[in-house]
């Protein structure tokens, strides 16, 4: 096949095996930039034989709607390395994303993806932007479990956990430390999310303690993604659950200039993936005048992360000295600034031409020893004492009189379970609810033990059993109430493992 070994002579391979790498051509633009890229790579003397697999729009339209068939499974499997262009999702229903089915699938909890400004060649406001978003990539809200709970309310159940969280929180410390970065900062809301973001929170200080020599800080998402659009030059790597990482990684991308210069990797414990963060651009597909340099800086990280940083840092120089040298591809190409407009395939010729050569505008790449070699360890689960304290037990209900349901639901007599109180989407409105709430068809109605001491400032709740809250359901369905789902209450080491309603 040809292609099928980018270095080919044993002589070449003087230190380094040959690694392979399952490489998806891709679609549009991806044959051309994947085929620019590897020609740099053979060039540079890469350690890398790719082994191609088909993925994408042919795939789907033979009918797999995830895209990807056992053949390619069987060869990332065996090769534990994804080296990708973009794909085209055809129009339509019914096609799976294939980014989220890899994700998922090979465990790739790590979206990492550096944006910098390449100022004046890129044009851009910031043109000392260097950030570094690495982006939880598999729990939050993008679990997928999503429910139709009354006629009036869906509900989507954002999934944090601890050792999610541990893994992104010390994959980001390992990252800033083995790239020489300086400062982490954890995005999160946890004034309102209290136990999700409220964990991720606590897990990022907890960790960061760790890593004295770097510099961390926390930031409330809403403002922190204001002030990334704003100042991004004061961040260095953010860290971020999967929702926030999403939404802020694109906002870097555009504000530093050009959606075809940047590339991302999705790192999991055993597999990895790296890819240019556009798409298939099929507006310029088969012209020779796309941009290589996303997925030619995908492959940079790909080579540090595969500890072959030498070679990285060789072809990222030649990369930005060619950009120096005003060698452009239509994107990014300016009048004033440029030298020559130059097509795909030209341009990675220049790349080769500076093989060995270093910026002298901008600054070196010069990864750190070690770089790439980042081992998290497996996550210890600690021992916990779970108390079962109370439930909160959701009810379809059409009526729109707070003191009405608040007041039948108080007279239903279950042994040893009273009723705490009532929201409707999360604020009280019973007992003592205002006359102003507005109220669904979605009644969340918390019960307790009997014997609970409620009305001090920090409730004591008192245990309870299972066999009381089945006891409770099933009195609550004679009577005529409509529960769509429950809620158990507990307490953990005796520390309170549920939110209180608004005005609770
Ligand atoms: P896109 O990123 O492909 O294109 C957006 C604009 O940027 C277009 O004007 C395009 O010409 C330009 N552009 C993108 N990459 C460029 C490059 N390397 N050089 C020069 N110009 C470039 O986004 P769009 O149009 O929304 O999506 C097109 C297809 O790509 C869709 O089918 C989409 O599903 C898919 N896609 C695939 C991704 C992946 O495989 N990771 C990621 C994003 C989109
Ligand atoms: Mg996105």
């Amino acid at each position: 096949m040809k292609n099928k070994v980018l270095v080919s002579s044993k002589k070449q391979i003087t230190e380094n095996r040959l690694i392979k790498v399952a490489v998806a051509q891709g679609d549009g633009i991806g044959p051309e930039i994947m085929k620019a890229t590897l020609s740099i790579l053979k060039a540079a003397n890469a350690p890398i034989e790719p082994e191609y697999i088909r993925l994408g729009e042919q795939v789907y339209l033979s009918g797999n709607s995830a895209g990807i068939d056992k053949k390619a499974w069987k060869i990332i499997n065996e090769n534990k390395i994804i080296f990708k262009a973009p794909i085209t999702t055809p129009q339509g229903k019914g096609f799976k994303s294939l980014n989220v089915t890899l994700r998922k699938s090979l465990g790739l909890f790590a979206n990492v993806r550096p944006v910098n400004a390449l100022h004046p060649y890129v044009n851009t406001h910031f043109p000392e932007m260097d950030v570094v978003i690495i982006r939880e990539n598999e729990e939050d809200l993008y679990a997928g479990i999503e429910h139709q709970q009354t006629e009036d309310v869906v509900q989507c159940l954002k999934l944090i956990t601890r050792p999610g969280c541990e893994k992104i929180v010390r994959y980001a410390f390992e990252y800033a430390r083995v790239y020489n970065r300086r400062k982490v900062t954890c995005m999160v809301k946890d004034n309102i999310m209290k136990l999700t973001d409220g964990l991720f929170h606590r897990v990022f200080k907890e960790i960061a303690a760790e890593y004295p020599e770097i510099e961390s800080n926390s930031q409330i998402i809403d403002i922190g993604s204001a002030k990334l659009a704003a100042h991004p030059e004061d961040y260095d790597v953010i860290v971020t659950t999967n929702l926030y990482g999403d939404i802020i990684s694109d906002i870097a991308a555009e504000i530093a200039g050009s959606v075809g210069m940047a590339g991302s990797a999705n790192i999991g414990t055993n597999v990895a993936m790296f890819e240019a963060i556009h798409g298939s651009a099929p507006d310029i597909a088969g012209q020779n005048i796309a941009n290589p340099s996303g997925l030619l800086n995908a492959a940079v990280m790909m080579l540090a992360h595969l500890g072959q940083r030498e070679i990285a840092d060789k072809i990222k120089n030649a990369w930005l000295a060619t950009i120096e040298d005003g060698y452009h591809t239509a994107d990014i190409y300016q009048k004033e600034i440029s030298l020559e407009k130059v097509g795909t395939s030209q341009f990675a010729e220049e790349v080769i031409k500076r093989l060995g050569k270093f910026p002298s505008f901008f600054i070196a790449s010069n990864l750190r020893e070690g770089s790439g070699n980042i081992q998290i360890a497996d996550y210890k689960r600690l021992p916990s004492k779970k108390e079962l304290v109370g439930v909160d037990v959701f009810i379809d209900w059409q009526g729109n009189d707070p003191e009405l349901i608040g007041k039948t639901l108080s007279a239903v007599k279950s042994y040893n379970l009273k009723l705490k109180m009532i929201t409707n989407r999360g604020v009280k409105v019973f007992p003592e609810g205002r006359k102003e709430t507005y109220c669904t068809d979605h009644w969340r109605c918390r019960f307790v033990s009997e014997s609970a001491d409620i009305f001090k400032p920090m409730p004591i709740y008192g245990s309870i059993n299972f066999e009381q809250v089945v006891a409770l359901l099933s009195k609550l369905n004679n009577t005529g109430f409509d529960v769509i789902k429950t809620e158990n209450l507990y307490e953990f080491d005796g520390r309170r493992g549920f939110s209180l309603g608004q005005g609770e």
